[in-house]
């Protein structure tokens, strides 16, 4: 049983140190950070379901609009805490948390009380989105040298950070293990949605991401979100959907097929789930995650000549560019408070943007890949139509079994996606550990 008091002091002591490094940097004397407002629909009094900032979350798992964190070096961290009377909406009880012997918490009922005891507090560099609550301070607000350093503080992640996320890929996991078992029983995307959130034990807005659950073509839109309740005994579920815990994300994907599905198709799933595999043990730190997935197209491209999808040698099935129908989205990008977590592209702790290959503008993880890193790895194989319109119109005709892509088109495709963490010597594939398949 981890020691969560014991993890999160030391997560919170990796905070303090960075931010007085920054501060004092900078020359700021203290980093006020809240939890943000809600975002209020156009012409309406309904809010968007609350996301807290994450920048907030990184500190403190609490949740709700309009705490202020006081940070300053030297200090116990102080909280300031909105917990108004309130008759509509439900205010929840602080409690006895893990993390409050790590605060100084203070609690306000009023908003404007609240604004009024931010003071004092020398040079203050804001980090939140409550810009027009704040507008009477003369506060920097979110200062670009500080939000860079914090985004990258983040892509590192701290053992506290690495249970949560493990916590989350437990979760997601006992989702996916139910939607598969739907899946075979012929559910509709809906009920295998359902399945999903029922194992988990939480309501859509508690997600991470708004589930994929693909059957048959659907698969090839790659953020489908669609929720077909007609369509039943599909003969391929692409499941792309994750759990979170304290705030942080697994983003889990997994692709089944019934047992009567096409045999071609059967063996390129064979095909990719080996190349998935095979790309993560070869992780390591010092690669650049640039390499890795053009790693990734030379092995698909292998795939798709193996298989009879391509006519050409395997060298030409990636230098030519023929995989990139196939599989046009990036192969991971990092994972923590957000899905698609902060510093993917980021050079350095001031800011530089590392390269984007001009061959790949979807990847969003374009760094070294380094020690405390979490990202994901998800390669696929998809039918687009629209992406392979213009091979079959331009010069691929012989190149292109369009025989075979007419047959496996309304089956979709298939990706398989697991979030790993960069290891001192390697990797450790955090999927895995829940979801061996
Ligand atoms: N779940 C979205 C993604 O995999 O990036
Ligand atoms: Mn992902
Ligand atoms: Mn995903």
């Amino acid at each position: 049983m981890a020691d969560l008091n014991a993890l999160f002091r030391e997560h919170i002591q990796i905070r303090e140190s960075s931010a007085s490094e920054v501060l004092s940097k900078t020359g700021y004397d203290c980093l006020v950070i809240s939890s943000g407002r809600p975002f209020t629909y156009f012409a309406d009094d309904n809010d968007a379901p609350f996301h807290t900032v994450p920048h907030f979350n990184h500190w403190c798992p609490l949740g709700g609009a309009h705490h202020f964190l006081i940070i300053r070096p030297g200090r116990k961290v102080s909280l300031y805490r909105y917990s108004p009377e309130d008759f509509w909406y439900e205010q929840k009880p602080l409690g006895d948390p893990f993390w409050t012997p790590f605060f100084d918490i203070k609690e306000f009922s009023n908003l404007e009380t609240l604004k009024e005891s931010l003071k004092d507090f020398g040079k203050v560099a804001y980090i939140g989105n409550e810009l027009d609550f704040l507008s009477d301070k003369d506060w920097a607000m979110n200062p670009e040298p500080i939000t860079k350093h914090l985004d990258w503080t983040r892509s590192f992640k701290s053992n506290y950070e690495i249970h949560c996320i493990l916590e989350a890929e437990k979760l997601g996991a006992s989702g996916h293990r139910a939607s598969r078992e739907a899946f075979l029983s012929g559910a509709s995307e809906l009920e295998i949605h359902h399945a999903f959130v029922r194992a988990v034990g939480c309501t859509d807005d508690d997600l991470p991401y708004t589930t994929i659950v693909a059957l048959n073509e659907k698969g090839a839109t790659l953020h489908y979100h669609g929720k077909r309740a007609e369509i039943h005994k599909g003969s391929v579920l692409l499941l792309d959907a994750g759990a979170k815990w304290n705030g942080y994300a697994s983003d889990i994907t997994r692709t089944h097929v019934s047992p009567s599905c096409h045999e071609r198709f059967q063996s390129l799933l064979k095909g990719m789930e080996k190349i998935q595999q095979d790309l993560c043990q070869s992780l390591k730190p010092g690669m650049h995650y640039a390499d890795f997935h053009h790693d990734a197209h030379v092995r698909i491209g292998q795939l798709l000549v193996e298989q009879n999808l391509l006519n050409c040698s395997m060298d030409e099935a990636h230098t030519k560019g023929y995989t990139m129908p196939f599989f046009p989205h990036g192969l991971g990008h990092h994972l923590g408070l957000q899905v698609h977590d902060v510093a993917g592209k980021q050079l350095t702790p001031q800011g530089d943007a590392a390269p984007q290959p001009s061959a790949h503008p979807y990847l969003r993880t374009t760094r070294k890949i380094e020690e405390g890193h979490v990202f994901t790895v998800e390669p696929g194989l998809y039918f687009i139509p629209m992406l392979l319109r213009k091979y079959r119109d331009n010069g691929g005709a012989n190149i292109f079994n369009w025989k075979l892509i007419d047959e496996l088109t309304p089956l979709g495709g298939i990706r398989i996606e697991d979030n790993v963490l960069i290891t001192k010597s390697g990797h450790r594939n955090l999927t895995r550990e829940h979801l061996p398949n």
